[in-house]
């Protein structure tokens, strides 16, 4: 039975990075809704609260009964997690003098508890909290202080639950990673056995127990999602998998050809269709970036239904949804966030059933277990890429010649990075074409020709972003090359916005 560790969300932005680091440990973990735990399930090790955005003393703060867990598993609250615990058993918890955010040192520590084993002296955590544990009762025993914080960690008294005010789990906290380590397998035992290697053995039986005979049909976008679930069934069902990839007109430059022969070279069984003409024929004229995208999301699932119907007796509909993709995560009202699925629609549609083989990956596992798999690096570093392509990323209508500007000029840019080496270093790039033209000389003639804007970002998760500090003279290369080879456009900007304010995108 696969061990594994419960992570109840509180409704934290951090809760899906406890996710990852506790993953990164080789351990496996689940986040589930703070009043979603599961009793019945006899493999789970331990339980770690998360942090939330409310006071345990807001009137929808989201509460449990923390009792029927103490005792039973080991227990870890972070921040929220941990006043919790100290409020539901009569400690004191209060809205602290000043928000305590940010760095903090802990100047004293029990070094032998189990949590600290291995911490150094005076690391740093990170602190983000409105309220502060100002007593704890008597069976508590504080065990480490800030210089700001008297208690900043706790633990009960012969029990195996403890609290921590600051958060392990992000980056800032020097040696977080370790204290999770050491509450995950020392305390919890947890034999760090989740690798690659083992998700892929374990998968692929899997899916033959589950999939048996039938046949599978896969929707492949290019990008390393559907990819890799399209390689890892493969090797479970082989040619009883057939994927689909569409070209609705709006990939990059000879992406469609260029990635087609990936597909094959890699054996799947891939039917490629070229459907640009329909997709620019329904998008002529709309300027609308919602309704572009219901246009493409509409006519892709039109496609899609086509030729899986030329397929006899498919049962099942395989996608390459990912962990983030369905963490039910709470909204502050507390409202629960559904999952979006990569082709909506098409499983009720089509009558097929869904199977989902990367539902409990986190996007860098994904390319791990890619790597494994032995697929090209080029396809699992691959940058992300919107569902509706350059169809968003052309301001105002859509036209074969304007898909032609800005897939040279995308090409130029993105050939660029990657020459000199910064592809990797950034999370997405490409160009947007803008609906503006202004006025330039090029020779002896004067021109009135179109603007374009680079975009490059760093992020880990889209979420939020930072524009990408690229060298100047990486970006007055780019500029000059664009200009004198790309027909049509006569002036290179480049976009200096982080997300939030901005998103990535531009539509
Ligand atoms: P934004 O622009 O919201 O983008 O900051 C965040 C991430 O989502 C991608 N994106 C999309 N992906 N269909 C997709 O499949 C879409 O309609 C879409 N819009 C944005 C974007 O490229 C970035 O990675």
């Amino acid at each position: 039975m696969q061990e594994k560790i419960i992570i109840l969300d509180f409704g934290s932005q951090t809760t899906q990075l406890i996710g990852r680091r506790v993953r990164e440990l080789n351990v496996y973990c689940e986040i589930l809704p703070y009043n979603k735990f599961p009793f019945d399930d006899k493999s789970v090790k331990g339980v770690i609260l998360s942090g939330s955005p409310f006071s345990v003393y807001d009137e929808h703060a989201f509460k449990i009964e923390v009792n029927a867990l103490r005792g039973n598993y080991p227990v870890l609250g972070i921040c929220y997690g941990a006043q919790y615990i100290a409020y539901a058993n009569n400690g004191k918890v209060e809205p602290a003098g000043s928000r305590e955010y940010g760095r903090a040192y802990l100047t004293r520590f029990e070094a032998q508890n189990p949590l600290f084993k291995g911490i150094t002296q005076n690391t740093q955590v990170w602190m983000s909290h409105g309220d502060t544990i100002t007593a704890v009762p008597d069976n508590f025993k504080t065990i480490a202080s800030t210089d700001k914080v008297a208690i900043a960690a706790y633990q009960i008294c012969d029990e195996q639950t403890w609290g921590v005010q600051f958060h392990p789990e992000v980056f800032h906290t020097q040696e977080g990673t370790r204290m999770l380590r050491n509450f995950v397998v020392d305390v919890c035992g947890c034999k760090q056995e989740w690798s690659a290697a083992s998700f892929i053995e374990t998968t692929v039986a899997q899916l033959k127990a589950q999939l048996g005979n039938d046949k599978v049909v896969l929707g492949l976008s290019g990008g390393v999602d559907s990819s890799v679930a399209a390689v890892l069934l493969h090797r479970a069902i082989g040619r009883r998998l057939t994927c689909i990839f569409v070209d609705h007109g709006m990939l990059r430059k000879n992406e469609f050809k260029n990635v087609l022969h990936d597909y094959e070279g890699l054996g799947l069984n891939v039917i490629g269709i070229d459907a640009s003409a329909k997709f620019f024929s329904e998008l002529s004229g709309i300027t609308d970036p919602e309704q572009k995208r219901k246009i493409i999301g509409k006519g892709f699932i039109d496609v899609f239904d086509e030729e899986a119907r030329k397929l006899h007796e498919v049962k099942w509909l395989a996608q390459g949804t990912i962990y983030p993709d369905c963490i039910e995560s709470l909204s502050i009202t507390g409202t629960v966030i559904k999952s979006h699925h990569n082709v909506g629609g098409l499983p009720e549609k089509m009558n097929l059933k869904l199977c989902e083989p990367l539902r409990l990956l986190f996007k860098d596992e994904v390319r791990r277990v890619g790597r494994q798999l032995g697929m090209p690096e080029h396809l699992i570093t691959r940058h992300p890429f919107p569902g509706p392509g350059l169809a968003v990323r052309i301001l105002g209508d859509i036209t074969p010649e304007k898909v032609r500007i800005l897939q040279d000029a995308d090409d130029i840019f993105i050939q660029g990075l990657r020459n000199e080496g910064l592809y990797d270093q950034v999370w997405q790039a490409g160009v947007i074409l803008l609906p503006v033209q202004s006025v330039g000389v090029m020779g002896d003639e004067r021109t009135y020709e179109r603007a374009v804007a680079l975009r490059a970002v760093t992020s880990t998760d889209a979420m939020t972003a930072d524009w990408a500090h690229l060298p100047y003279e990486f970006l007055g290369k780019v500029s000059n090359d664009i200009i004198n080879k790309v027909k049509g456009v006569n002036r290179v900007t480049y976009d200096i916005s982080s997300k939030p304010p901005s998103t990535i995108e531009w539509e």
